[in-house]
């Protein structure tokens, strides 16, 4: 079981820019409360919870099918709809396509360089398309999926709608329509799952199926987990820990960065998916904490002078890996040379756990706040548990914030911009905006 150690948090521990025990014991009632909406379900956006318990037939119907007639398997989404199923890729499965089929694509931006190179490597005659979208509307999704079907029509006629799955609301929005209307399969994403929420829906499960992971292990995995984060004893709740820790260090120590350093290359997009989660569900009413993605041990060549003697702003929160599942004995070669010979005869992974320990030691030496995720390996089952685990310390902390943690109400305006100067129809003022502000720009220019 996933296990946090959060000693080079604490005063006891680092000293005096660690935290007092009684601070904690100080928010237990407000843990407890905040407990209760969990437990009790008070928002409907907690239905993530319930994700474990669902039924996964049809999902593992859809991926027997693209293993058999499919060669590759392109996924059309972005932010929530692209993040999740990327870090069940990159973990799971590295260096997939080298070694794999189906090959799996994942195109979730809108840039015509990258869309030009997976066309001129897929073979559209035996590729399965999965658009994701929550509301079926998104743009950058939406214009992808036009691109797409357009060629597949070409390629395929009438048959084209049976090379795509629509990943959508089970009831509205414009791609679950389209989809009825054109004979393609279709996979809910329910009324409560929210985007950054929905990586073990339909989101992460079809394509963990279709690279050949059992899903049923992540869900056990994200079960057993919340069965661990189901009580209020903060004590005894890492996920409710992990976010009353970073909330307590954001308040009182205004250390407002969270620095997320897994120690294996395959879990650097499950790091990218947790700033997105971190990111876009606490960042409001002017509070939050800026998440940010880095990788052990190749980032202690990169960030870790900025994170030893740079300002008192960020928490570190280590990813340790207990077993890699495969290991290499460093040989004895060189053996006259002392720079290298005191490395012969260790592994691989005991030089990579020794450089993490070293790094948690160093910064707690410093005085600087960090904590520690162990996860016993990287398979479907614990990666189950981390993902769940995040999910859960998320929309704690944002209850803790007294913000809602599932909407985001910030990027509508951005996204109404872009409406307006695509032309959407009942976005004619924002193009107006949109045009006033360039002429105001023109003269600000070297
Ligand atoms: O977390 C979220 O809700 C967002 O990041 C969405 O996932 C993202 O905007 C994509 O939305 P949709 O799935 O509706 O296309």
């Amino acid at each position: 079981m996933l296990e946090l150690n959060f000693a080079n948090m604490m005063e006891e521990v680092i000293g005096v820019r660690g935290i007092n025990v009684k601070v904690l014991e100080s928010l237990k009632v407000q843990v407890q409360e905040e407990h209760r909406l969990i437990s009790e379900r008070k928002l409907p956006e907690l239905e993530f919870l319930e994700l474990p318990n669902r039924d996964i037939s049809e999902i593992k119907k859809f991926a027997q099918e693209i293993r058999k007639d499919s060669d590759h398997f392109l996924i059309l989404g972005i932010g929530g709809s692209a993040l999740g199923p990327r870090a069940i890729l990159e973990a799971l499965s590295p260096l997939h396509n080298l070694r794999k089929t189906p090959k799996v694509f994942i195109y979730d931006n809108v840039d015509p360089r990258t869309l030009d190179g997976i066309f001129s490597v897929i073979d559209l005659k035996r590729t399965t398309v999965n658009v994701i979208s929550k509301s079926g509307s998104t743009a950058e999704t939406a214009a992808g999926f036009m691109l797409l079907w357009e060629k597949m029509k070409d390629i395929h006629g009438k048959e084209a709608g049976k090379r795509f799955i629509a990943t959508t609301d089970p009831a509205s929005g414009t791609l679950r329509k389209i989809a009825a209307e054109n004979g393609m399969r279709t996979l809910p994403i329910e009324k409560g799952i929210g985007g950054r929420f929905s990586v073990l829906s339909p989101v992460g499960l079809l394509l963990a199926e279709v690279i050949g992971t059992d899903s049923s292990h992540l869900l056990k995995g994200a079960g057993d987990i919340h069965e661990k984060c189901s009580t209020y004893e903060l004590w005894q709740n890492p996920a409710y820990m992990f976010g009353t820790l970073l909330y307590i260090m954001n308040g009182e120590e205004k250390r407002n960065i969270n620095a997320m350093i897994p120690y294996a290359d395959s879990l650097k997009f499950l790091s990218e998916w947790f700033c997105q989660l971190w990111a876009e569900s606490l960042g409001k009413n002017g509070m939050g904490m800026t998440p940010y993605p880095s990788v052990g041990t190749t980032d202690q060549h990169s960030q870790l002078q900025l994170w030893m003697e740079g300002p008192e702003d960020k928490v570190v929160i280590f990813l340790r890996i207990g077993d890699y599942g495969v290991d290499f004995t460093i040989p004895a070669v060189f053996e006259g040379v002392d720079g290298m010979s005191y490395l012969s005869g260790h592994s691989i992974s005991e030089l990579i756990k020794a450089e993490e320990e070293s790094t948690e030691l160093a910064l707690a030496k410093r005085g600087k706040p960090n904590m520690t995720i162990h996860l016993p390996s990287i398979d479907a089952y614990h990666l189950g548990q981390l993902l769940q685990f995040f999910e859960i310390a998320t929309a704690f902390t944002g209850l803790l914030m007294k913000i809602n943690p599932f909407n985001q109400p910030g990027v509508e305006e951005g996204k109404n911009f872009t409406y307006g100067m695509m032309g959407k129809k009942g976005f004619e003022t924002k193009k107006s905006e949109v045009e006033e502000a360039r002429e105001k720009k023109a003269c600000w220019k070297i």
